[in-house]
């Protein structure tokens, strides 16, 4: 089975950024943590980050011919995206969001997700471990649907 992890925008910037919301793990760690994971599950996983929302639509796409389930963060384009949500639409294999922070318990504005609309599922508010659950979420389904 293959998945693809898509990071969104500033998340590269994980470590230093905003530390008393996302805590001090780097994108590198979480995806080590990811790749450790993946091993012991026996799935093939690529994780990307992007900044721009037309890399992610790319990203999507590319995941929709090559991979079998996303784990997405779109990070701040959660919250604005029609063309994200309609790039996971597009795509035939299931995605589950994920979220380090808790964003319903935060400003009233991300407590809306509008990709989420096109995701089997949301894990959010659990830091690394919402990509570690979410990578065990897809890959049963993967399992229940094949
Ligand atoms: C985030 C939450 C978003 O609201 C925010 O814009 C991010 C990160 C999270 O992982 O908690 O960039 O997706």
């Amino acid at each position: 089975m293959r998945i693809s992890v898509i990071h969104g925008p500033n998340l590269n910037l994980l470590g230093v950024r905003e530390p008393d919301v996302y805590g001090r793990v780097t994108l590198a760690e979480i995806d080590r943590r990811i790749d450790e994971l993946a091993a012991e599950l026996g799935v093939e996983v690529t994780c990307v980050q992007h900044n721009c929302e037309g890399a992610i639509i790319d990203a999507i796409q590319q995941a929709g011919c090559n991979a079998d389930g996303i784990v997405i963060n779109p990070a701040g384009y959660t919250h604005t995206s029609v063309a994200i949500h309609d790039a996971l639409k597009a795509v035939v294999i299931p995605a589950i969001e994920v979220h380090l922070s808790n964003i319903l318990a935060r400003e009233e504005w991300r407590h809306r997700s509008m990709t989420a609309l096109a995701c089997e599922g949301v894990i959010g508010g659990l830091g690394v471990d919402s990509y570690l659950l979410a990578l065990r979420g897809i890959v049963a389904l993967g399992e229940a649907g094949s």
